[in-house]
């Protein structure tokens, strides 16, 4: 294929727009993948990044399995043609299918290399992928019992990539929190949470040691209140249902008070999402703005007090 990919962008399911809208060099798009003739860049819509791939020129299945295998162990496919071919490749690749991971558990520590067809007899590979997981798919064991939603899912994913979770005496704040799904998740991992919003949480949640529960306006809650009260407070959640600019405004209070390092918060987009915004999250120190496989329209802000 000419001219010469540099990097590849896979996009989350129903969201390749964005993306589309972040990525330079576009030389062709297939499915949910795009190519590019530019080297990566850390667009925030994509669900993985190839980052340095090669195109490799395969004769048969067993050709291009041996290639992959000279490469790396661990290999995943992103199938958009010759679907049959693909999948006998992948067969003879062999590599350990993915298995629904407890929580928590730290990221994979074997990166997984993505690759895909181009034509009959040439594939493109890459053993430099953003997303540990295979395709940027986490899976975690559910738990259809303990919680009231599956938001718990999005915060499964994003402590993950995070790298740590809240610890046992350790107090945190949950902004729109209802009904509980990250509340459940706090207090599992065993600290103090507060879950703040207008309308209650599941009783089941409620009803939990350590979880409280305030009716108010979220955007009421500022530092001050815990500064006074000589509180600190470990983590910063928000999930809250607002216009982006009003959280960057109320998250840079927060953030520039000092009174809490850890932080994760969702950014919500109504319709097509604002790039201006995006980028003024994303210039926060020590943060990333990552879309997770469990969000939908919106992206995460995570900024771990130990982010590289
Ligand atoms: C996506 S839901 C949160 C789900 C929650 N994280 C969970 O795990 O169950 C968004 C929440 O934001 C709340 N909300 C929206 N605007 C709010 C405001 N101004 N103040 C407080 N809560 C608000 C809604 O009531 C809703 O419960």
């Amino acid at each position: 294929m000419d001219p010469k990919i540099k990097s590849a962008y896979l996009a989350p399911e129903g969201l390749l727009e964005p993306l589309l809208k972040e990525v330079d060099g576009i030389v062709s798009v297939h499915d949910r993948l795009i190519l590019s003739s530019k080297p990566f860049i850390d667009a925030h819509w994509a669900q993985n990044i190839w980052e340095n791939p090669i195109t490799l020129s395969i004769d048969s299945i067993n050709d291009a399995a041996k290639k992959l295998k000279g490469i790396q162990r661990n290999w995943c496919l992103y199938s958009f043609t010759l679907h049959r071919r693909a999948k006998l490749i992948e067969e003879k690749l062999n590599s350990s299918k993915p298995r629904p991971t407890p929580f928590p558990s730290p990221l994979p520590t074997q990166g997984t290399g993505s690759w895909c067809l181009l034509d009959e007899n040439t594939l493109l590979a890459s053993s430099d992928c953003s997303s540990p997981f295979p395709n940027g798919e986490p899976f975690f064991i559910e738990d259809k019992k303990g919680p009231p939603n599956r938001a718990y899912l999005k915060l499964y994913e994003a402590l993950t990539l995070a790298g740590k979770t809240p610890k046992a005496g350790e107090f945190c704040i949950d902004i729109g929190g209802s009904p509980g799904g990250w509340a459940w998740v706090i207090q599992k991992c065993g600290a103090d949470v507060l879950s703040v919003d207008r309308s209650p949480l599941d009783e089941k949640i409620s009803r939990l040691k350590g979880v409280s529960f305030e009716k108010r306006d979220a955007f009421s809650l500022l530092p001050e209140e815990f500064e006074k009260e000589g509180k600190k407070v470990d983590w910063f959640f928000s999930d809250v249902i607002c216009y982006p600019e009003k959280l960057y405004d109320w998250l840079a209070v927060w953030i520039d008070s000092g009174i809490c390092k850890n932080f994760i918060c969702t950014i919500k987009f109504k319709g097509e999402p604002e790039p201006e915004i995006i980028k003024k999250f994303a210039a926060i120190e020590n943060s990333k703005v990552v879309h997770l496989f469990h969000n939908k329209n919106e992206l995460t802000f995570i900024k771990p007090g130990n982010v590289r």
